[in-house]
C-alpha cells in the first residue's frame, strides 16, 4: 500500500482514493508496514482531541521522531510552546504585513514582464522562507541554504515508508543537520552577546523549569520552524493558484467580490490541505468504528481526507470559495493547533492579492500533469509553470 500512496498519480489527486477508503474502512490497517490510518472527520478530530490516547511522541519504523515541539506531549510540550507563542501574537503577525507585501512585490517584479514563471521556484517557494528567516532573525541572503535545509528536513517524511528512499533521506539529512547546528550555534552566541527583537534571542534567553534551552532544543525549534513555516505555506499559495486556475468561475467570483478572499483561503486549505497527514502513536488499545487499534501503534491521521468527508461538508469535492460553514481542520486541532496559522493566512492573503491584482489572465503553461511534491505528508505541486498577462490597472483584485 505504501508504494501505491507514494505514486505521483495518487499524490497529485489522493481524493478519489480517500473517498473509497473512507466509505469502505475509515480506520485502515496496513499489515505490511504495521501502520494504521484514520480517514473520516470524526476519527481524525477525535485523535487530535484525545492527546493522552494519541500521543505525539511517535516512533516511525526508522526510530524515534526528533524531539521537536510537534512530537512532544505535555508537560514539556506546553512549556516549550509557551515560549514561541510569545513571538506569534496576533499583533506581531499583523505588523509583518507591509514587509511581506514588499518581499512579494520584489519577487513578482523580477518575473512579471516575462509573462511566464514557475510559481513554485520563482515565488511561492522563496516568499515564506524569507518571511520566516526575518522572524527567526537570520540574514535573508542565506536563503538558498535555508531552502536546501528545509528540503532535507521535509524529505525525512520518506523515512516512514522505509526502504531505499528512507535510507537516502536520512543520509541527506545528516550533513544538513551538522551544517545547521554550526550555523545556529554561531548565531545564538551572537544573540547572547547582543540581543535583538527576534525569535532567536527569545529562544536563547528562555528558561524552562529554571533552565536555559539546550543548543539541541534551539536547533529543534530552528528545524521545525524552517520546515513547518515554509513547505506548508508554499503549498498553500501554489494550491490556491492551482485551484483558481482549475475553477475559473471561482476566480471570476473572487474578482467580482474581493471581500470573499478570507473565505476563499479557508476553502483552499480545506480543498487541498497543505499538510495531509499528522503522526500519532496510541498509548492504549482504542476502539474506533468497530476496530481496535492496539496500544503502541503508529497512526497516520489523514487531515486531507477528513476535510473532504461528506458527513461533515456538503458537496465536499467542489471548490466553493463562499463555503459557510467551513469547519476544516487543516491547521490541526487541540493542543498542537498550528502556531503559524495566522502567519500562513496573512502570507497567502498578501500573495493572492498581489498575484491576482497584477495578472489579468493566468493559466498553466504546460499540458503535462503537474508533478507533486515528494514528501508524503504534504500536498502540492513541485513545479507549477504558469503563463499570464499583466494588468494595466493593478491596485485591486477587480
Ligand atoms: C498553510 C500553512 C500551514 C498549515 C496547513 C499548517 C498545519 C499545521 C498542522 C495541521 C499542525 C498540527 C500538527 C499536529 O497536530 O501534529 C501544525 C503545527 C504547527 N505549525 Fe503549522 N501549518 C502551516 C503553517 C505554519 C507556519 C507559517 C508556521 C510557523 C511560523 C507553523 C508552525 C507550526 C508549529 C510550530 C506547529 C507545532 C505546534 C505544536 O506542536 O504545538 N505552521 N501546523
Amino acid at each position: 500500500m505504501m508504494h501505491f500512496i507514494f505514486s505521483d498519480d495518487v499524490r497529485r489527486d489522493p481524493y478519489h482514493w480517500y473517498a473509497q477508503v473512507r466509505e469502505a474502512s475509515p480506520v485502515l490497517h496496513d499489515p505490511r508496514s504495521g501502520m494504521w490510518m484514520l480517514f473520516d472527520y470524526e476519527s481524525v478530530k477525535r485523535a487530535m482531541d484525545d492527546h493522552e490516547t494519541f500521543s505525539s511522541v511517535v516512533h516511525p519504523p526508522t526510530g524515534r521522531a526528533p524531539e521537536w515541539l510537534v512530537f512532544l506531549d505535555p508537560p514539556r510540550h506546553s512549556k516549550l510552546r509557551a515560549i514561541v507563542m510569545r513571538t506569534f501574537t496576533p499583533r506581531a503577525i499583523a505588523g509583518l504585513e507591509p514587509r511581506i507585501h514588499e518581499l512579494s512585490r520584489a519577487l513578482l517584479d523580477e518575473h512579471l514582464a516575462r509573462g511566464e514563471m514557475d510559481l513554485v521556484d520563482d515565488y511561492a517557494g522563496p516568499l515564506p522562507v524569507m518571511v520566516i528567516a526575518e522572524l527567526i532573525g537570520i540574514p535573508i541572503e542565506d536563503r538558498p541554504r535555508f531552502m536546501r535545509w528545509s528540503q532535507a528536513i521535509v524529505n525525512l517524511s520518506y523515512a516512514i515508508a522505509g526502504g531505499a528512499a528512507a535510507a537516502q533521506a536520512l543520509r541527506e539529512h545528516a550533513p544538513a543537520r551538522a551544517e545547521m547546528l554550526a550555523y545556529v550555534t554561531e548565531l545564538a552566541e551572537r544573540r547572547r552577546l547582543e540581543p535583538k527583537d527576534d525569535l532567536l534571542t527569545r529562544l536563547v534567553e528562555a528558561e524552562v523549569d529554571g533552565e536555559r534551552l539546550s543548543m539541541e532544543d534551539i536547533l529543534g525549534f530552528f528545524q521545525l520552524l524552517l520546515s513547518a513555516a515554509t513547505e506548508t505555506t508554499t503549498n498553500f499559495i501554489d494550491n490556491a493558484v492551482l485551484s483558481f486556475i482549475e475553477n475559473p468561475d471561482q476566480l471570476a467570483r473572487l474578482r467580482y467580490n474581493p471581500d470573499l478572499l478570507p473565505w476563499a483561503l479557508e476553502e483552499v486549505v480545506r480543498y487541498r490541505s497543505p499538510g495531509q497527514a499528522m503522526f500519532r502513536e496510541t498509548t492504549r488499545d482504542v476502539e474506533m468504528h468497530g476496530r481496535v487499534i492496539p496500544a503502541g501503534s503508529f497512526v497516520l491521521v489523514m487531515v486531507g481526507s477528513a476535510n473532504r468527508d461528506p458527513k461533515r461538508f456538503a458537496n465536499p469535492e467542489a471548490f466553493d470559495i463562499g463555503r459557510d460553514p467551513n469547519p476544516h481542520i487543516a491547521f490541526g486541532h487541540g493542543i498542537h493547533f498550528c502556531i503559524g496559522a495566522a502567519l500562513a493566512r496573512l502570507e497567502a492573503r498578501v500573495a493572492l492579492t498581489d498575484l491576482f491584482s497584477r495578472m489579468e489572465t493566468i493559466e498553466l503553461a504546460s499540458d503535462e500533469p503537474w508533478e507533486p511534491r515528494k514528501a508524503l505528508h504534504v500536498h502540492g505541486p513541485a513545479h507549477l509553470p504558469i503563463r499570464f498577462t499583466q494588468r494595466v490597472r493593478e491596485e485591486s483584485l477587480r
